[in-house]
């Protein structure tokens, strides 16, 4: 599918965001391993969840996809059966990363695969604690790759000190801990998102926090619950920039989730001189949320890096954008895990805008902008990255002339009604 964007005047209007990725994948897998009911209210309906969905029914869980809920039943931690098929992650890094960690606990042989941008991402960063844990995995590459093949069960509990600031692979970890005796313990060089500890709470289960550690202990018994699933920060974010950027746009995104450790973007936003208030905060589900309003401004250059990176990893796309249209040079730096994301982000960013008239140099570990050079619309790729193909959208609308997006259909992966949203508040 080839979208084109032409430029808007202006932008106007309340905007809703789908639920959350991140939880909406957490919901669904804790929901299978508690005892009774998980109603999940904003669930989001894009490809890489309901790949969650899939996968956990293939495992023997009913799940009811209802028009605006879904609703699993889960019967414990030792209720998933054998898959009789090859389970299919999609194009979902979560979905693969954390059932690894839950197949890994589970007494039966498994294989999970995904499509070819999955197949290529790094899978030995969750192999490497999970066979050190007992189970016994192997995949493609030596060991580095999907398709893995699983064998689970029979785990022990081990403190695992991460190379990576991942809540994937700390994710895997700590759900594999679920099924060992006594506290798995996780430490990261960087925080990384939390929200797999603070649903593990909510679902019963001892977590410990402290710093850059996070432990669990094993076999608790979990009890299902109702998740309210706050809007998505990560799709959140192109419509901030966007109303940061555009002259004279006033938009107010509604119901957002601002988790500290997801939040970076906003912070990093604001530094950068958007006009931008946060409004009706409350906690909703043991997560923060708030409704967010933005107004255009002039926004400056700035310097991203160190342990905020993890906190704004997804977001650098969108960032990157408002860096082309800021006065004066932003730097980003520590991001290569940017290079292992659904395509390498900073090489696809820095063609992308590049090509389109700014100033963007590639760096081993991210890139630099020097920004105020005007954008020309051009006919662009998304690399089939849901996330690349919405920043284009957004850097098109303040570009001069037409801008194309080809496999633009790849928005469904996180926000399937994105084009959709974005023109019902564009002043042409
Ligand atoms: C995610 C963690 C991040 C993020 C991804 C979702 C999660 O990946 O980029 O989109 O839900 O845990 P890493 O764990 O690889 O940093």
């Amino acid at each position: 599918m080839e979208v084109v964007i032409k430029p808007v005047c202006t932008l106007h209007g309340d905007v809703l965001v789908p639920g959350d990725k991140s939880m909406s994948h957490r919901a669904v897998m804790l929901g299978a391993l508690a005892d009774g009911e998980t109603e999940i209210e904003n669930f989001l309906f894009g490809e890489d969840c309901l790949s969650t969905i899939h996968v956990v029914q293939s495992l023997g869980v009913e799940v009811h996809i209802g028009k605006d809920r879904v609703v699993v039943r889960g019967g414990g931690l030792n209720a998933l059966r054998e898959p009789d098929d090859v389970l299919d992650a999609g194009n979902s890094g979560t979905t693969m990363r954390l059932m690894a960690g839950i197949l890994s606990g589970c007494p039966f042989f498994s294989v999970l695969t995904g499509d070819a941008s999955l197949r290529r991402r790094p899978m030995q960063r969750v192999i490497k604690p999970l066979a050190a844990m007992g189970a016994r995995i192997t995949a493609r590459g030596g060991n580095a790759y999907a398709p893995m093949a699983i064998t689970g069960g029979d785990l022990c509990a081990i403190t695992y000190r991460s190379p990576v600031a991942s809540a994937q692979v700390k994710s895997a970890v700590l759900l594999a801990g679920l099924f060992a005796d006594g506290p798995t313990t996780v430490i990261e060089p960087a925080r990384s998102r939390d929200h797999t500890e603070r649903l593990l709470s909510y679902f019963g289960a001892r977590v410990e926090v402290e710093d850059k550690q996070v432990s669990v202990w094993g076999r608790p018994e979990l009890r299902g619950r109702k998740v309210v699933v706050p809007g998505d920060i990560s799709s959140a974010m192109f419509f901030l920039v966007a109303g940061a950027v555009i002259p004279g746009a006033d938009l107010l995104v509604r119901n957002v989730g601002i988790n500290r450790t997801r939040a970076g973007a906003l912070k990093v936003l604001m530094e950068m001189g958007a006009d931008i208030n946060i409004l009706n905060e409350q906690q909703v589900s043991g997560e923060p949320v708030a409704d967010i309003r933005v107004r255009s401004s002039r926004l400056k250059g700035t310097i991203i890096n160190g342990a905020i990176i993890p906190y704004l990893i997804d977001e650098l796309p969108a960032l990157a954008v408002a860096a082309v249209m800021a006065e004066g040079v932003t730097v980003v730096r520590d991001a290569a895990e940017l290079r292992f994301k659904e395509t390498d982000r900073i090489t696809a960013i820095v063609k992308l805008l590049s090509q389109m008239g700014a100033d963007i140099t590639e760096q081993e570990d991210g890139f630099v902008i020097r920004g105020g050079h005007a954008l020309h619309g051009m006919e662009c790729d998304s690399y089939g990255d849901h996330r690349m193909a919405m920043a284009a959208a957004v850097a098109g609308l303040k570009a001069r002339g037409i801008t194309k997006i080809k496999s633009a259909e790849c928005v469904k992966i996180s926000f399937p009604a994105f084009f959709d949203t974005l023109n019902s508040l564009s002043v042409q």
